[in-house]
C-alpha cells in the first residue's frame, strides 16, 4: 500500500521567533519571504503585513505550538478530487519554485459561510466538478496547474481562527498574469458557483526571498 502525504503544520511569523524554533524537538524548514502587496478581496482583513516587512514560513512534521503566528493551517488528505482527478493533477502540476528574486508567492486567507458548511457532502462535492453548478474549481485550476505550484492548508479545525484555510501559489514572476485569470475564472460564479460561499478572502502577495 502507498505510503500517505506527510502532514504538515505550517505556521507564517512576521518575524524569526528564534527560542519557539530552537527549542522545538522537530526542528522546522524555514522559508523566507518580503511582503510586497496585500487586496482585501471579501470581508474582514485577518493579517496585517507592512511593505517590505519580512515572513517565515515554519513547516513542522508534527504538531507545534509557535506563538505569534500571523496565519496557520496543515496539509490534510483530499476530500473532493477522485482518484483519477487527484493522479492527473500530481502528473501535470508544477513543483515548489526555488528562492528567487523570479519566484512570487501569494498566501490567500479564505472563510467560507455556515451555509457552505451546512451542505451535506455529495452537496459540497458538486462544487469542484463541473455540473449544472458550472465548469468547476478543479477544471478551472487544471488548466494552469503546470505553471502555479499550490498548496491547500486547512485551518478551520486546528485552533479557532477567522478563516478556514490557508492556500499558499508560488510562480514565476512571467506568470503573474496567468495567475490572475485564475483568481478571476474561479471568482466568476457563472463559471464557478461555490465562490458564492466564500465570505472572507485577503491576497497577500510575497516574494520568496534567498
Ligand atoms: C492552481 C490551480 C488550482 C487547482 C488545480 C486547484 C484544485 C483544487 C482541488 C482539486 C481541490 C479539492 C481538494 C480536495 O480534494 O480536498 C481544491 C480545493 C480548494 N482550493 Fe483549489 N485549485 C487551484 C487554485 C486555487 C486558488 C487560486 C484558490 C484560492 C483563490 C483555491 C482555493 C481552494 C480552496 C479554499 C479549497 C478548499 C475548499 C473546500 O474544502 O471547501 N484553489 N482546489
Amino acid at each position: 500500500m502507498a505510503n500517505p502525504s506527510p502532514r504538515n503544520w505550517i505556521y507564517f511569523l512576521s518575524t524569526l521567533a528564534g527560542g519557539s524554533i530552537q527549542s522545538a524537538q522537530n526542528p522546522p524548514r524555514i522559508d523566507r519571504y518580503r511582503f510586497e502587496a496585500m487586496t482585501q478581496v471579501r470581508g474582514e482583513r485577518v493579517a496585517d503585513l507592512t511593505p517590505g516587512q519580512e515572513l517565515v514560513r515554519l513547516n513542522y512534521a508534527a504538531p507545534t505550538q509557535v506563538a505569534g503566528a500571523i496565519l496557520c493551517g496543515s496539509t490534510q488528505h483530499l476530500q473532493y478530487a477522485n482518484g483519477a482527478q487527484r493522479d492527473h493533477l500530481a502528473a501535470v502540476s508544477a513543483p515548489e519554485f526555488p528562492a528567487s528574486e523570479d519566484t512570487v508567492a501569494v498566501l490567500i486567507p479564505i472563510r467560507k459561510s455556515a451555509a457552505w458548511w451546512n451542505l451535506a457532502h455529495d452537496q459540497r462535492l458538486a462544487y469542484f466538478n463541473a455540473s449544472a453548478h458550472g465548469e468547476g474549481h478543479t477544471a478551472i485550476g487544471e488548466r494552469y496547474a503546470r505553471r502555479i505550484y499550490r498548496q491547500l492548508l486547512h485551518s478551520r479545525y486546528l485552533f479557532k481562527l477567522p478563516y478556514d484555510f490557508v492556500t499558499y501559489f508560488e510562480f514565476r514572476t512571467e506568470h503573474t498574469n496567468d495567475f490572475k485569470a485564475l483568481l478571476a475564472n474561479l471568482r466568476d460564479e457563472t463559471l464557478n458557483p461555490e465562490w458564492a460561499y466564500v465570505e472572507m478572502e485577503q491576497e497577500i502577495w510575497l516574494r520568496k526571498s534567498a
